[in-house]
């Protein structure tokens, strides 16, 4: 207790010290000057760490020499030359010279030695997060992240959502599957790796340290994802689900799905070779090229769902940003809106398949004119010379076969400009709001706005 009350005291005496000393300093220093310092404030010292960014973040893709020809495109529409890292993990060498805006390729390691058994087509992938940190694992990186072929990911939201966590602990980021059987008999604990699989550098090295003792102890497995859950809790971790992750268990028109995004960046897309093309009269690699011109403009705001009315004429518009819109003929709660419009059938469907077929609560679709909306979908996205507003256009996609739910139809209306402010926004504890600002017999108008205090969507 008194060498305590020594230390205040030898404290105190210094800082009077050392104050009473700064002051003789400037005998002369009118006491304003003391309110309003002349002399430059110093710098404000760095981060530390530096905060994450891209260069901090290592990816592992793996694919196939057959499928590498086409499914090229998902990978380009996303990687970036010369700044992301990583390498494109395939079965064999490349038959045909290997394009410089895909990341380097390596050729998996022959695991048949390691395993006794004949497919490994499992293994291999797993296999993938020792060989890329092997390879390409240098100690400032922070994040692995392993995806497929056909993943396509969102590397500023991936960046934004990993730069609020601890990168020197254990973390096993990803997505659910979509469709329950899936999780129900692989696992409601795994990254569906399509969607991407984002693990902090500790656990990518503990798990990369494990493998070949890993992968023996789960060989009887085929499921590349469950087994990397394994060998995950097997080091003592487990999965931080992430909503913006989407495996995409679906098939048909995923539309429905997409707009209406939850309240969480997108990180990844996937299987879009299995679904329809997400854009009407566009194919699959045009439909990814088109959707990456919105995120070119703003990758913090992709597919994020913001709603307001148009009390006049009783309509509700529902935006999901760089992708579509929608015109209700009917005022709906942000809360209805928020489940997925079900235009997507399931992954598959015959006798065995547990019904209910989704992990998220959808609205069906419904030939009710008050019920079923217009749809427009992203046509073209520019930047506003007055304000540096991003401006995304949604054309309609085809007449809404239906009469009007009223007197104010909105079958007129062919085209909806959404203006958004420059800035990105990331965050994610309440949408944006926003105002119908024009309406003419042709075009809709809507520009974002931050919600007002005690607004309700409704
Ligand atoms: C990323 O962070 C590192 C520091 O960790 C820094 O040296 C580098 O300049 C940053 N890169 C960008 C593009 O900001
Ligand atoms: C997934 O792994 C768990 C744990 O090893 C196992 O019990 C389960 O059968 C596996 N599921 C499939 C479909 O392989
Ligand atoms: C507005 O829509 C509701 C259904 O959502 C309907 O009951 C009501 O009559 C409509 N009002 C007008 C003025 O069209
Ligand atoms: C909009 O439609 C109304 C009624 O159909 C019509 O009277 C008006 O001239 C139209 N305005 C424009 C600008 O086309």
């Amino acid at each position: 207790m008194k060498s305590r009350i020594a230390v205040v005291v030898t404290l105190c005496l210094t800082l009077y010290l050392i104050s009473t000393s700064c002051i003789n300093k400037h005998p002369i220093s009118p006491a304003s000057d003391f309110f309003y310092p002349q002399t430059p404030t110093p710098p404000t010292p760095a981060a530390y760490p530096p905060p994450t960014n891209l260069s901090h973040l290592l990816f592992g893709i793996l694919g196939s020499e057959k499928a590498s020809h086409h499914r090229k495109a998902y990978t380009e529409s996303w990687w970036r030359p010369g700044a992301a890292r990583g390498a494109l993990f395939l079965d064999k060498p490349p038959s045909r010279p290997w394009s410089p805006t895909l990341p380097p390729y390596r050729v998996s390691d022959d695991l048949s030695g390691l395993l006794h058994k004949r497919d490994l087509r499992a293994q291999r992938m797993v296999h993938g997060i020792m060989e890329v940190m092997r390879e390409m694992g240098e100690e400032e990186l922070r994040w692995l992240v392993m995806g497929d072929d056909d993943t396509i990911f969102y590397v500023d939201n991936i960046v934004e959502v990993v730069s609020k966590l601890d990168h020197t602990s254990h973390f096993y980021l990803g997505g659910l599957s979509e469709f329950l059987m899936s999780s129900y008999v692989f696992s409601f604990n795994e990254a569906f790796g399509g969607a991407g699989i984002i693990l902090s550098y500790p656990l990518a090295k503990a798990l990369a340290a494990d493998m070949d003792a890993c992968l023996k102890r789960y060989a009887y497995l085929f499921s590349s994802d469950n087994t990397t859950k394994n060998c995950v809790a097997d080091v003592g971790a487990n999965l931080s689900p992430q909503m913006g992750s989407h495996q995409i268990d679906l098939r048909g028109d995923i539309s429905g799905l997409l707009s209406a995004h939850p309240l969480s960046p997108l990180l990844s897309l996937h299987h879009f070779d299995l679904v329809d093309p997400i854009f009407p009269s566009k194919d699959r690699f045009e439909s990814t090229r088109h959707l990456m011109t919105a995120a070119a403009a703003d990758q913090s705001r992709m597919l994020q769902q913001i709603i307001c009315h148009q009390r006049q004429s009783n309509w509700t518009v529902s935006v999901a940003w760089g992708y579509s819109a929608q015109i209700y003929e009917a005022i709906f709660p942000r809360s209805y809106l928020q489940m997925p419009l079900e235009t997507f059938r399931p992954w598959y469907k015959h006798r065995g398949v547990l019904i209910p077929y989704y992990r998220l609560n959808t609205r069906p679709l419904s030939a009710d004119p008050c019920e079923a909306p217009h749809s427009f979908f992203l046509e073209a996205v520019e930047k506003s010379a007055e304000r540096g507003e991003v401006v995304t256009a949604y054309s309609r996609a085809r007449p809404r076969p239906l009469p009007p739910c009223s007197s104010h139809s909105a079958d007129g209306i062919d085209r909806i400009r959404v203006y958004s402010p420059a800035a990105s926004r990331y965050q994610m504890d309440r949408c944006e709001c926003c105002d119908i600002v024009g309406l003419d017999n042709h075009t809709a108008e809507v520009r974002l706005r931050e919600c007002l205090v005690g607004e309700v969507i409704a």
